[in-house]
Order: structure tokens, then C-alpha cells, then sequence
């Protein structure tokens, strides 16, 4: 249905950008226009997030006030996507008379002909719609309200086997036919890949692989065609994204993991490196071999990394390879989520604080290299409050917070999911009074470990993906990055860059403070020349960082 205009907001990870961005190059070709004021699409979607009860209820708000929107516009038509579609299906729509579309994770390729038949459906009952979303036709003809609604859920057919190598051909279409134009016309330099969909983990707090069903790698080729295609389009950063990324493994013809029959190994070694071990046969691809694959083959990424890594299973042919791949970028997002070996049991995470201490250490001594310019940076994931948690079991978090020494972490409250074990099995009792308490507690280890981190880094000069001028700079004039462009045309006036400068302050070079991200995924925040804005944004810069806080690093441009 050509012609009609869209609002897409997204909730949730990267996997949901990534979806938001097929989704919305798929909607395009088909001729729909996207608008980012909500008022004045005729579509609106929500790509939703299910991990926190928080995430759903920014959502539950949005479709209220669409509700009473659809009392003055009954032809809007409202769309709920992602995890939180798949989680609460059809209750969802019982509960939201508003919501005329339903289309869960694994089933957006479907999403055009849903949208097609539910702005059709409105135009066809058009002003026999009553604002509620309900239709006196369908009432009227003995219909049941539902079948006037577009659903498409992957249900309880998700984990089973046979339909599991089907749902992965359908959906490797809407990643294999992505549209780089939009890619080209807005000179992104940066993009999502996926590797691996849903997760076969089951982590009893864990609504993921419920909503985005059984873990399923993609073929090597396809991925490594995807990422030449950025490639050819500008792109030079590629994330390649997946639920326990570094347990992709890519059997010949198979595109279904094996879980638990053959992860890769501590001793094994990546295709290319000069001796290989015989466990993984020919046909095989593991994590190692496809980051060393895009490595070689589509040179001109210059940083890949990979999100997110399980800590078990990680073989140090992962390890050697991002060592001897000078793109591969020293960075590692492996959450721990607690410190306790009882409530890690109780979690199902399959490792022990041990086992993982163990591969921090690992990592480190593989990766981290300052001397050469290249720290290795992790960050990790924390839920404090799980079921049970004592006290002692959170003063082991906040040690291993304290060894892990992240550049970051996510912290959360522990939020007990419909349908998981612990929601089922387990009683939500630790009060939330206690679990607020214990997360105020970590972050304020984590500020100081982050402190530390980034003081490190004081003295090293590293090079910097510059993502354009920095959001202090865009305040303190009130201007939008378009309008800086515009007002660099004329005379600009910024001045600024490290924290202690003022940024409003008249300055005869006319610089300006950009902001980028070292391949350890560091924010630095650096001076540069006005004129220089729109040349140096997507490009990666020289940079002596001179200073330093939790949060970002501020430097000093230099010569390469
Ligand atoms: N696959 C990734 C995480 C995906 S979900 C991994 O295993 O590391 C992102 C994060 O949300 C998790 O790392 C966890 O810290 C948090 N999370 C997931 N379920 C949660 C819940 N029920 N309550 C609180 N935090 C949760
Ligand atoms: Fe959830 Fe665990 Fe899978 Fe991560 S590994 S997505 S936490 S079930
Ligand atoms: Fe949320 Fe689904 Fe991602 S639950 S974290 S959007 S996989």
C-alpha cells in the first residue's frame, strides 16, 4: 500500500535495531514514506523489547495514548512488533483493542503483506471502524473480532525442528535482500550484521529464546556478502550480532546449530592460522574461521567487532585471531551477571565465578597490549535481586565487578517473565527496596572502575572512528548536526573540549568539539577545526588523549 506514511520507534538491543532498519528498507522499496513525528504518520509501529517488565510498559503507554488518538483518527493503523508481539500474542490485542497488528520477531518478512491487508482492511471498513479499533461489520456478520486484526506469531512452532530450517530461509531473505541505498544515501559508516538468530541457552530469568526462538546460524557466505555490500556502500565499522555470538559454528549445508555437540574448543586454532586442528572438518565454519574470513576477504571494514560473547565455550582460536587481525576490534562484551556460583547455578548459565575469572584472564593476556596501543576493553552485564540472592552472594558480585575491571556494565533489577523458569519456579523475594540498594552499590563500584579505565588511557594515542560534533557542543549552541553544517557555511563560533573549558566562549580557530569511539569502544571527545566537521565525520582520526573521566576520554587531534 503505497503512499502511506510510517512512524517506526524501537525499543530493546541491537538485534531490534538491526530489525527496525530491514524492516523500514523493506517497507521503503514498497513505496511507504517514514516520518519521525508520530503525529503525522498513518502507521504507527513499535519494534518492542520483552527482557524487562520496564521495557514493556514504555510500550503499554505509547498504545494508550495511540488509543485515544484513534478516537479523532480511526484510520490509523497501529502495529506492535518485536519480542513483546511474540511474548504476549494474542492477550496482547485483548488487552490493546488499539493494536491492529501483531508480527513477532521471526516473522518479519511478512510484516509488508500484514501491513498491505491492515491498511486495507481500515479503508475498506474505513468509517464503520469504531475508535476502539473493533469493527460493527465483522460484529455484525457474526466475525470474531481478532480475524479483522493482522497477526503473525511464530508461536509454539519456534523450537521445533522441522519448521526451523524453513523460518531461517524466509527470514535470511529480509537480511540478504537489505537495501544498502538507504545505507549509501545517508553515508552511514557504521552497521549491524547478524550472525546467529534466537538462543538455545534457556537462562531461567531469560525471555529470549521464547520470543526469538531457536538459535540458528547463518551461512558464512551470505554473511560475508552482506558485509562487502556495506562495504561497497561506505560502511567501515561492522558489529556482527548475536544472543552467544561466539558460539556461531556453520555446518556445510546445515544452517542449524548442533548445541552442546561441538562447540568450539580451548585448543583449536582459525582457518588461515599455520596449524589447524582436526576437530572441526572442512566443511565446517566456526566463529574464528568466519571472523578471519571477513577479515581477508572484505578489507576495506576497518573495525569489526561482535556482540554478545557467552564466557564458556570461548576458544583461544577466537582469541589468536582477533590478535593477529589488526581490524579486529579489542573488545569484548561478555556479561557475568552475578558473582555467586550458587545463584549462577540457579540462573542455568552453565559456568562457574571461576571459570570465568578464568577467561577474563585469558582475554587479557592475548589481548591486552596498551603498549602498543591497543588495551583490550570489556564490558559485562549484572542483575542484581535474583530470586534468593543473599548478601553474600552480592558481596561476590561487586568482587568480580571490581577483578573484571570493565570499561562498562549494564546493570539491572532482576524482573521476573512471564513464561520463563524462574517466573514459574522461583519466588520474586528479594524485596525492591534491597534490589535498588544493591544496584546503587554496584554502579558506584562500577563509576570507579570505569574512572580508573579511562585514566589508563591518559598519554596513549589511539586511532578514532569520529561519529561527528559531540553532544556538548550541539547543546551548547541548540543546534541539530544539520544546522551546524549550515552555520559552518557562515561563521561559527565554538570553542570547548576538554571539561574544563568553556564551550560557548567565542574562539578565533572557530573549532569545534567532535566526538568518536577507539576501537576498544571508548568515547574520546576532541577539538577540531569547523571547517573540517563534515570531512573528518566517518573517518578515523589520530587522537592523544590528554585527559579523562568515566565517560569519555578528551584528546588532542594529531598527525597519524
Ligand atoms: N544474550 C546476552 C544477553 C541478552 S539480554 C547474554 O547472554 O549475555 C541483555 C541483558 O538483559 C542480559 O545480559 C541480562 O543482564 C539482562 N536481563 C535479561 N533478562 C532479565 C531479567 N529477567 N531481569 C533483569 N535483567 C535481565
Ligand atoms: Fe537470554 Fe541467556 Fe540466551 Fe543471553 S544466553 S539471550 S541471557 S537465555
Ligand atoms: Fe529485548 Fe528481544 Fe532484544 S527481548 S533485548 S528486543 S532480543
Amino acid at each position: 500500500m503505497t503512499g502511506k506514511t510510517v512512524y517506526l520507534e524501537t525499543f530493546g538491543c541491537q538485534m531490534n535495531e538491526l530489525d527496525s532498519e530491514l524492516v523500514a528498507a523493506d517497507l521503503s522499496r514498497l513505496g511507504y514514506t517514514f516520518t519521525l513525528e508520530s503525529d503525522r504518520a498513518d502507521v504507527v509501529l513499535y519494534n518492542t523489547c520483552s527482557v524487562r517488565e520496564q521495557a514493556e510498559q514504555k510500550v503499554w503507554s505509547r498504545i494508550g495514548e495511540l488509543a485515544k488518538r484513534k478516537q479523532t483518527q480511526p484510520e490509523l493503523v497501529v502495529g506492535v512488533l518485536g519480542c513483546m508481539a511474540e511474548r504476549d500474542g494474542i492477550g496482547l490485542l485483548d488487552r490493546m483493542p488499539a493494536v491492529d497488528l501483531l508480527c513477532g520477531p521471526a516473522e518479519l518478512d511478512k510484516l509488508p503483506g500484514l501491513l498491505d491487508n491492515a491498511v486495507r482492511t481500515k479503508m475498506a471498513l474505513g468509517a464503520e471502524d469504531n475508535a476502539d479499533g473493533t469493527s460493527r461489520d465483522r460484529e455484525g456478520a457474526g466475525l470474531p473480532l481478532v480475524s479483522a486484526r493482522q497477526v503473525a506469531l511464530q508461536g509454539d512452532a519456534s523450537r521445533r525442528s522441522g519448521t526451523l530450517a524453513a523460518a531461517g530461509d524466509r527470514l535470511e531473505m529480509l537480511d540478504l535482500s537489505r537495501a544498502v541505498s538507504a545505507i549509501e544515501h545517508n553515508a552511514q559508516r557504521s552497521a549491524y550484521v547478524r550472525i546467529t538468530r534466537g538462543c538455545n541457552k534457556f537462562c531461567t530469568y531469560c525471555v529470549v529464546p521464547h520470543t526469538r526462538g531457536a538459535e540458528v546460524h547463518r551461512p558464512p557466505e551470505h554473511i560475508i556478502e552482506e558485509c562487502q555490500r556495506l562495504a561497497d556502500a561506505g560502511v567501515i565499522e561492522i558489529t556482527l550480532l548475536g544472543q552467544t555470538v561466539n558460539h556461531y559454528r556453520y555446518e556445510g549445508a546445515s544452517a542449524v546449530s548442533i548445541e552442546g555437540v561441538l562447540q568450539p574448543q580451548k585448543g583449536r586454532t582459525y582457518k588461515g592460522s599455520h596449524h589447524r586442528d582436526a576437530f572441526a572438518g572442512e566443511g565446517t565454519t566456526t566463529f574464528a574461521d568466519l571472523l578471519y574470513q571477513i577479515h581477508e576477504r572484505v578489507p576495506s571494514v576497518q573495525r569489526l567487532r561482535f556482540v554478545t560473547s557467552y564466557p564458556r565455550d570461548f576458544g583461544n582460536d577466537v582469541l589468536e585471531v582477533i590478535r593477529d587481525c589488526p581490524r579486529l576490534c579489542r573488545y569484548l562484551h561478555v556479561p557475568a551477571q552475578s558473582g555467586s556460583d550458587r545463584v549462577l547455578k540457579m540462573m542455568n548459565r552453565g559456568y562457574t565465578v571461576g571459570e570465568y575469572d578464568e577467561f577474563i584472564g585469558r582475554a587479557r593476556e592475548h589481548l591486552h597490549q596498551p603498549e602498543i596501543g591497543r588495551p583490550l576493553m570489556i564490558s559485562g552485564d549484572i542483575i542484581v535481586g535474583f530470586p534468593t540472592e543473599t548478601d553474600e552472594d552480592f558481596a561476590g558480585t561487586i568482587e568480580l565487578l571490581e577483578r573484571s575491571r570493565y570499561k562498562s556494565c549494564f546493570i539491572f533489577k532482576y524482573s521476573p517473565r512471564p513464561g520463563t523458569v524462574a517466573f514459574d519456579k522461583i519466588a520474586d523475594d528479594v524485596p525492591d527496596a534491597v534490589k535498588r540498594q544493591r544496584n546503587n552499590e554496584l554502579l558506584a563500584v562500577q563509576t570507579w572502575m570505569s574512572d580508573e579505565v579511562s585514566r589508563e588511557q591518559i598519554g596513549r594515542t589511539f586511532g578514532v572512528l569520529v561519529e561527528g560534533v559531540s553532544k556538548k557542543a550541539r547543546r551548547a549552541e541548540g543546534l541539530t548536526h544539520g544546522q551546524i553544517r549550515l552555520a559552518n557555511a557562515v561563521s561559527l563560533t565554538v570553542g570547548g573540549g576538554s571539561p574544563e573549558q568553556s564551550s560557548t566562549e567565542a574562539d578565533a580557530c572557530e573549532t569545534i568539539q567532535l566526538s568518536g569511539r577507539t576501537d576498544g569502544d571508548q568515547i574520546v571527545l576532541f577539538d577540531a577545526p569547523a571547517s573540517e566537521v563534515d570531512q573528518l565525520t566517518g573517518s578515523i582520526v589520530t587522537v592523544r588523549i590528554d585527559s579523562a573521566d568515566r565517560l569519555s576520554l578528551f584528546g588532542t587531534l594529531t598527525p597519524a
